[in-house]
């Protein structure tokens, strides 16, 4: 153990780097210094192409991109290549959609880094949750509305292992990443855990993007509503009383007038 750590680091670094959820001026000022100065961008699929444009030129860029269920690159992998740049003596940037810590697999790859004495720092990025809700004028508490939030993840290694259990209700805010595919059974385990199926949702696709959209519904009608708008990765579900806010109000009224969710 004391051997361990007296022995010198190699020469390398690996930045665990969050890139925000897509529009490049929500980088970090540190962010795009790293990417100007890195050998080497390891970057995944929700990295946009403007900001990958930031990176130097002479860098050299490694897609791990992953798609749902569908690693294109095992992490294992990922950790290998992260370690065997940086004992090169590399500036490794591993650039990952919104923050490495939120659902970015960030901590496997560090603790891999620093198991194999390989330098390793993490620089916070936007997560998803925070750029959608900025675009939707959204705010995730609200003093007459909510005063807590949870991040939770919509599909994980056993969706049937989440518990459910008050995450959900009044006075709560629930966003729920990578839970589209999933939404049906979703607002099925949440009803039967008592939330009220007139509890206010939205989806938020493509923040921070050109192509961004906020829907907004009531918790009963969300498997349908992602069907009917053909809601696609990567989004954010928000279930509690913050999804009626922003400016899409009216909206969310009309909306549900019309599809009959409310009289
Ligand atoms: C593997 S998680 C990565 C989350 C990321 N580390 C973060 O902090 O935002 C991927 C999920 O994040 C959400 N997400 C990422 N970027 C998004 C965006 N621009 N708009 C909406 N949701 C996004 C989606 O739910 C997507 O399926």
């Amino acid at each position: 153990m004391e051997k361990q750590l007296n022995r010198p680091k190699k020469a390398g670094k690996v930045y665990l780097v969050g890139a925000g959820p897509g529009d490049p001026d929500l980088l970090t000022i540190k962010a795009a210094k790293l990417l100007a100065r890195a050998d080497v961008i390891v970057h995944d699929g929700l990295v946009s192409r403007e900001i990958l444009d930031l990176a130097s030129p002479s860098a050299r860029r490694l897609s791990v991109a992953k798609q749902r269920s569908l690693h294109s690159v095992p992490q294992g992998q990922i950790n290998n290549i992260l370690i065997e740049e940086a004992g090169k003596g590399h500036l490794v940037v591993r650039l990952k959609g919104g923050d490495p810590f939120i659902f970015g697999r960030g901590g496997e790859e560090a603790d891999d880094c620093i198991a194999a004495d390989i330098d390793v720092e993490i620089v916070p990025g936007i997560s998803a949750a925070l750029g959608c809700a900025a675009q939707a004028r959204m705010p995730l508490t609200h003093r007459d509305a909510s005063s807590a939030v949870s991040f939770v993840a919509g599909q994980c290694k056993g969706l049937s292992d989440q518990n459910w259990a008050g995450l959900a209700g009044k006075g709560r805010t629930l966003v729920i990443y990578m839970g589209v595919a999933n939404a049906e059974a979703i607002v099925e385990k949440l009803i039967a855990d008592g939330v009220a199926p007139d509890l206010p949702v939205a989806v938020l696709e493509n923040g921070t993007r050109n192509n961004f959209r906020a829907l907004r519904t009531l918790l009963t009608d969300l498997g349908d509503l992602v069907q009917r708008e053909n809601i696609k990765s990567p989004a954010l579900l928000v279930v509690g009383d913050v999804a009626r806010y922003g400016d899409a109000e009216d909206k969310f009224r009309e909306f549900a007038q019309m599809t009959g969710v409310i009289a």
